[in-house]
């Protein structure tokens, strides 16, 4: 029998014909899902990137609890007008300890993923108290109130300690010194210790122009001077495509 007449007898039998496009899609399913069974992780790591210190991760959840991700995303994409405005585009690896990531298309304002360094913090205190004395079209609410507000720093040690169970590579001696690590990033007085080292990058200073308060600004603008900054992008992005060339 030729291979067109096998073929016809697939065509017109219609359970054959099935179990023949079950077994054809099943492959396709196999090669993409199987090997996430069996690799460690689906992400490249790249050189520079380290979890939030306990300071920028506080900063994190006010922006999370203020809703700043329904106007924001930190997620550039690779095209050309997005580079040419925002940096380099994102790496996976740049949100690997993002809990919950902050991904996203709705962009009412503009993509923060590499804001850090690019203003100054009185630029940011400013911008966050009246967005509109800063740019006076701009539909961003205010929130000044941060300024005015002690930063509640609660158990960070607990909160380091969860995100070591979704796999943030914290270290006991990490969340030994959590509240020593929160209030020392962002009062000069105080001596940070081993801070810089455990948390390479980190920005140890007093960010809302008020060094006797650690407020809510604080956090947040630790938080925002951080984004994008860690990661040599150039030479990271490099690491990645080589490491897609091995693997292919
Ligand atoms: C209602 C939408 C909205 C919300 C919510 C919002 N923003 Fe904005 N944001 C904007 C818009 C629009 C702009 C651009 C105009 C401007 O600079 O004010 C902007 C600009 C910014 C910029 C300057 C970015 C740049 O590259 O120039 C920063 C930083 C920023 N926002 C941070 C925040 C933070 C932090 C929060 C949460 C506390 C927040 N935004 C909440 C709409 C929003």
């Amino acid at each position: 029998m030729s291979l067109a007449e096998r073929h016809k007898k697939l065509e017109r039998n219609v359970t054959l014909l099935g179990v023949g496009v079950l077994v054809t899609v099943a492959i396709g399913g196999l090669v993409e899902i199987a090997p996430l069974f069996w690799i460690d992780n689906t992400i490249e790591e790249v050189e520079g990137m380290r979890p939030y210190s306990p300071l920028e991760q506080a900063g994190r959840d006010i922006y999370i609890r203020e809703g700043c991700y329904v106007c924001h995303s930190q997620m550039i994409r690779p095209f050309r007008d997005e580079v040419e405005r925002y940096g380099h585009y994102s790496l996976a690896a740049e949100s690997m300890y993002d809990h919950p990531f902050q991904w996203g298309s709705k962009r009412t304002g503009p993509d923060l993923a590499r804001v850090g360094g690019r203003y100054s913090d009185e630029w940011h205190v400013q911008h966050l108290t009246n967005p509109q004395a800063v740019v006076p079209e701009s539909v961003m609410p205010q929130y000044g109130f941060l300024a005015n507000t002690d930063l509640a720093i609660g158990d960070p040690e607990a909160t380091l300690k969860a995100l070591t169970r979704v796999g943030v590579p914290y270290s006991d001696d990490d969340i030994a010194k959590a509240t020593q690590d929160i209030l020392a990033q962002a009062n000069p007085n105080l001596d940070p210790g081993d801070l810089a080292e455990r948390y390479p990058k980190a920005q140890i200073r007093d960010f809302d122009g008020n060094p006797d308060r650690l407020t809510e600004m604080d956090a947040l603008i630790a938080y925002l001077q951080m984004l994008g900054t860690l990661v040599d992008v150039n030479s990271a992005a490099a690491q990645e495509d080589l490491a897609k060339e091995k693997g292919r």
